[in-house]
């Protein structure tokens, strides 16, 4: 499938109603009576597509949250308990030295993407697939993703057949994506209108590679712990600017501080807080000088190694909203 044969419902003829009904309907007829596995990340996109076909295919359906060792604190066992109480069932599996291992060593952003992507399906989902038996994996790849991947500009984790990916030939199984056709805004009256809570609906987007996308240079457990206390505190601090998406980066290259009388040769934190609609165009958020103060203080006070905070000014383009 190509984006030229993707065609994009906008927000002004979305029926999240008649759209559930349709893809549900369409869930159900395509997987029969097999089984189809679902990985949730407890992102809008994931979530919404868990519950649609958790209505679709009830016990058919298999989802699983992976911990790759790069979510934000406590994420895996917050996301699977707040499904399980909505009646979902959703299996947490630890793949974090995995992830971690394969990540040792790559600088270069893109191999990044790659890997994880790698390790993501064929690794990770290849298995949970032939061990369950299902024939399908359901995934939230959205109409953003698929553009942006087209135009070059990153490799969005999730698009495998819009690159020539024969899913079916390389991982075993047929990945069916069943919100490609909308964007964040349409996503987000999906997930309400299947009875998410707001927690979800309104959740900021955060990368699929997670937290990998948001660590210049090597990928290792102590700098994704570093790049995860940081963004406890920006989140904390942003989460009342009711902007797009705000987030915490850590660069590759350390510089001087001082601390306590003694040269501290520490790492910086770069804090990004956007304005945007879609993820597409986005603007540095107008932060009052005294809240980017109170995250220089906290984040150089709180993360041990830190010595340096910056607020980024650039637009995207030519930024983008991840680093990495
Ligand atoms: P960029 O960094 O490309 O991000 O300006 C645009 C939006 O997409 C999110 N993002 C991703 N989402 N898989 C996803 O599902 C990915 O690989 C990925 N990379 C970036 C990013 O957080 C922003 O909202």
């Amino acid at each position: 499938m190509s984006s030229a044969v993707i065609q994009e419902i906008r927000l002004e003829d979305f029926n999240a109603e008649a759209f559930i009904k349709e893809k549900a309907d369409e869930l159900s007829s395509t997987v029969g009576n097999g089984i189809a596995v679902n990985a949730l990340s407890g992102g809008v996109d994931s979530s919404a597509v868990t519950m649609l076909a958790h209505k679709a295919l009830g016990s058919k359906l298999k989802s699983f949250f992976i911990d790759t060792g790069l979510m934000r604190e406590g994420e895996p066992q917050h996301i699977v308990a707040l499904f399980k109480k909505m009646g979902v069932r959703v299996e947490l599996i630890d793949a974090r030295e995995l992830f971690l291992g394969a990540l040792e060593g790559i600088t270069d952003p893109e191999e990044k993407r790659e890997s994880i992507t790698e390790y993501f399906y064929k690794k990770v989902f290849g298995k949970l697939v032939k061990e369950s038996g299902a024939k399908f994996l359901l995934q939230g790849t959205n109409y953003t993703d698929v553009e942006e991947t087209l135009a070059g500009v990153k490799r969005q984790h999730n698009i495998l057949e819009q690159l020539g990916i024969d899913t079916q030939e390389r991982y075993g199984y047929k990945v069916l994506e069943p919100i490609i056709q909308l964007r964040k805004r349409g996503i987000r009256e999906l997930a309400k209108t299947l009875g998410l809570p707001e927690e979800i609906y309104k959740r900021p987007p955060f990368p699929g590679p997670a937290l990998a996308a948001r660590v210049i240079g090597e990928v290792t457990k102590e700098r994704v712990a570093t790049v995860r206390k940081a963004t406890i505190i920006v989140e904390e601090e942003l989460s009342k600017t009711g902007a797009f998406q705000y987030l915490a980066i850590l660069h590759e290259d350390k510089v001087t501080g001082v601390r306590n009388g003694k040269r501290e040769f520490g790492s910086q934190i770069e804090v990004r807080c956007w304005n945007s609609k879609d993820a597409l165009l986005g603007a540095p958020t107008r932060i009052p000088f005294e809240l980017l103060e109170k995250l220089g203080d906290r984040i150089t006070e709180e993360v041990p190694g830190v010595v340096s905070v910056t607020y980024n000014i650039a637009k995207k383009p030519p930024s983008t909203i991840e680093a990495v």
